[in-house]
């Protein structure tokens, strides 16, 4: 995508906020031009951030924010954004728990009750949870998923015992990018929630097919034992400043909050800033949607092309079966220039590739051709 197209599809569409967009598209425009000065640079698509970039309303909103660096996160701020995050997602704000929780929460988790609680999650899968959990003293469960490559809900299930602190689900999940079916996850989120606390990431459900009907707050709103995180560092472009946040029932809220976790002082004032810029540019995650959704089109095309099995992505990163080990395959691609995601046992011969702007994506699958020598 050349630089103009690219301003063209981030361009904001509120009016009072015209002056802002444009300077933040200008900016996004010079970055553009920067990168395509430096065509030796490897595309990096390794760790499913967003290309796109940031909505243009954030750069001017740090550069406001800038001017009061000297200042802590005021308790006023960490509420205001609380109460626009808790507007969003339909729940009173004590439900809300600013910060990057992942690791605090698993860690939290293990340390209530003592050691020997068990975490259940997907293997292959994102174990920053459960890895927190397991240095306190937690017992790590993992369960193959299923042969479409989605969250085994029926075995995840079977798993928990009375011992069972969380079960950890990614959805879409990561790295096969799957999503569950929503009625299912739903029952099983009613069922198992009777017995131990569960949690589903949803990093990268904004770039799925159906964010509202996916989405696990409605049971968490329904009084059900669930929390949902979400972060910012995906599909808001913003892993560089990263600021997550847990919807979560009010008791395991209030038991974060009484460790210490969400408070004011816990929070980069630039992060909140950049977040409730974010949050102000209405058409921003609809533009990010649809630009990653044709570009995981036309990979799946060009995947199915290959006649490489792959998995139903609904995420900004697509998974596929190469064949051959993936050290090779990585190492191929990066000699061409393009890095991709690591390997996930035990699917050796499987790439993870994120998804990136047109021009890096084109020259990846050329790349992959090339690899594969096809
Ligand atoms: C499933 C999942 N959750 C969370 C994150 C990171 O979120 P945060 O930056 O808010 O810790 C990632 C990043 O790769 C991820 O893959």
């Amino acid at each position: 995508m050349s630089a103009p197209a690219a301003l063209k599809l981030f361009q904001t569409r509120p009016v009072k906020s015209a002056g802002l967009a444009l300077a933040g598209a200008l900016l996004f425009t010079l970055l553009l031009a920067a990168q395509a000065e430096r065509p030796a640079a490897p595309v990096q698509l390794t760790l499913n951030e967003n290309p796109f970039g940031p909505s243009p309303l954030v750069a001017p909103a740090l550069r406001e924010g800038i001017r009061d660096l000297y200042r802590y996160t005021s308790v006023e701020e960490a509420a205001a954004l609380t109460a626009r995050l808790a507007a969003k997602e339909g729940v009173a704000p004590e439900l809300i728990v600013l910060g990057d929780l992942l690791e605090p929460l698993g860690l939290q988790l293990s340390l209530r009750g003592g050691p020997g609680g068990e975490f259940i999650y997907s293997v292959p899968g994102y174990p920053a949870l459960v890895d927190a959990a397991a240095r306190a003293g937690g017992v790590v469960v993992g369960v193959p998923l299923n042969d479409r490559l989605e969250n085994d809900l029926p075995a995840l299930a079977a798993r928990v015992t009375p011992r069972t602190r969380a079960v950890f689900l990614v959805n879409p999940h990561n790295p096969s990018g799957t999503v569950s079916d929503p009625a299912k996850l739903a029952a099983f989120i009613r069922g198992v929630s009777q017995r131990a606390l569960v949690i589903v990431d949803e990093a990268y459900l904004e770039f799925s097919d159906d964010f509202a009907g996916r989405t696990a707050v409605a049971l968490t709103r329904a009084g059900e034992n669930v929390l949902v995180y979400r972060t910012f560092a995906k599909a808001y472009g913003l892993a560089g400043l990263p600021l997550g946040y847990a919807v979560a029932p009010r008791a395991v809220a209030d038991f974060l909050r009484q460790q210490g976790l969400g408070g004011a002082r816990e929070q980069n004032r630039l992060a909140l800033a950049a977040a409730a810029a974010s949050l102000r540019d209405a058409g921003y995650l609809a533009r990010v949607h649809d630009a990653v959704a044709a570009e995981r089109t036309q990979w799946h095309a060009v995947l199915d092309g290959l006649k490489l099995r792959h998995t139903d992505s609904q995420a900004n990163f697509v998974y596929f079966d190469a064949g051959r080990p993936h050290a090779e395959v990585a190492a191929a691609l990066q000699a061409s220039g393009v890095l991709v995601g690591r390997a996930f046992p035990p699917y050796a011969t499987w790439v993870c590739i994120t998804i990136g702007l047109p021009p890096d994506n084109v020259r990846a699958q050329a790349a992959l051709r090339q690899a594969l020598g096809k």
